[in-house]
């Protein structure tokens, strides 16, 4: 399915399964903006989409976490693109371990970017998808579907941003907007890499899923017409040996 000249946000585009999406829907011959920190890491990736798909893109240095800048960030591509047609909330990350030795900087880090910077994001992107009838993805996590207790703040979080997203397909359904929930285990990504070792160094290419794998089931969503993809689970194939 074609997103051919459709607008596209993806927040946490600067690496992982948020640079990998950005590819995905530029081949798909979206336009793209690119959203997260990292300003000259998007430049980079915003340069190699137009290279290899001839799509236009926008860098939008944006913290998720500020509630004014994902403001601006929503405004400045619709002016942009003349609209918005698809919104991918990816932005997110893991920190500490376990409650008792989890400190407030590590539960605040992960609440204000995985469950605030949804909502702002979400919220402001709404009258605009209602507009063209678009899609709405959230990137939300097996650690969303079942309990972590290495990390249940990262778990609460994804849990979240499901129970979120199914509530709001419920008004923004009928309005004429799609939205999914598509669940990844382990991803070979900078994930974790605050606390130490990242996924893409922890595990070796075979034993988990790619980030490509992700963006695929993303575009897939991202490119419905007037279904919803409710929901996609992205596994690795032994997640549930010895369960
Ligand atoms: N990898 C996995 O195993 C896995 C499994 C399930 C779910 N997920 C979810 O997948 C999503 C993407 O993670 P990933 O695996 O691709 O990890 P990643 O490679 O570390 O990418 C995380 C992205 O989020 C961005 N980000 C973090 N804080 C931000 C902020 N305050 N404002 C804007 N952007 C911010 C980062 O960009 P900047 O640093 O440039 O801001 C980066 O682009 C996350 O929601 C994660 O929870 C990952």
């Amino acid at each position: 399915m074609s997103l051919e000249d459709s607008a596209a946000i993806v927040t946490g585009a600067s690496s992982g399964i948020g640079e990998a999406t950005a590819h995905e829907l530029a081949s798909r011959g979206a336009r793209v903006a690119l959203a997260s920190r990292s300003e000259e890491r998007l430049a980079g990736i915003a340069a190699d989409l137009e290279t290899k798909y001839g799509v236009e893109t926008l860098v939008v240095p944006t913290d998720v976490r500020d509630e004014a800048a994902v403001d601006d960030l929503i405004e400045t591509v619709v002016d942009a693109f003349g609209g918005l047609d698809v919104l991918v909330n990816n932005a997110g990350l893991g920190r500490g371990d376990g409650v008792a030795d989890l400190s407030t900087d590590d539960y605040r880090a992960m609440m204000d970017t995985n469950v605030d910077g949804v909502f702002f994001a979400t919220r402001a992107a709404l009258p605009h998808l209602r507009e063209s009838d678009g899609n709405l993805v959230f990137v939300g996590s097996f650690a969303g579907q079942y309990p972590r207790p290495g990390n249940p703040v990262y778990a609460a979080t994804k849990w979240w941003v499901r129970g979120f997203a199914h509530s709001v397909e419920g008004r923004a359904g009928p309005d004429g907007v799609g939205v999914t929930v598509v669940n990844p285990s382990e991803v070979r990504t900078e994930f974790g890499g605050d606390d130490g070792e990242s996924f893409a160094e922890r595990f070796e290419p075979g034993e988990v899923s790619e980030p490509e794998e992700i963006a695929d089931a993303i575009g897939f969503a991202a490119a419905q017409d007037h279904s919803t993809v409710h929901e996609i689970d992205v596994y690795r194939r032994d997640k549930f040996e010895g369960w």
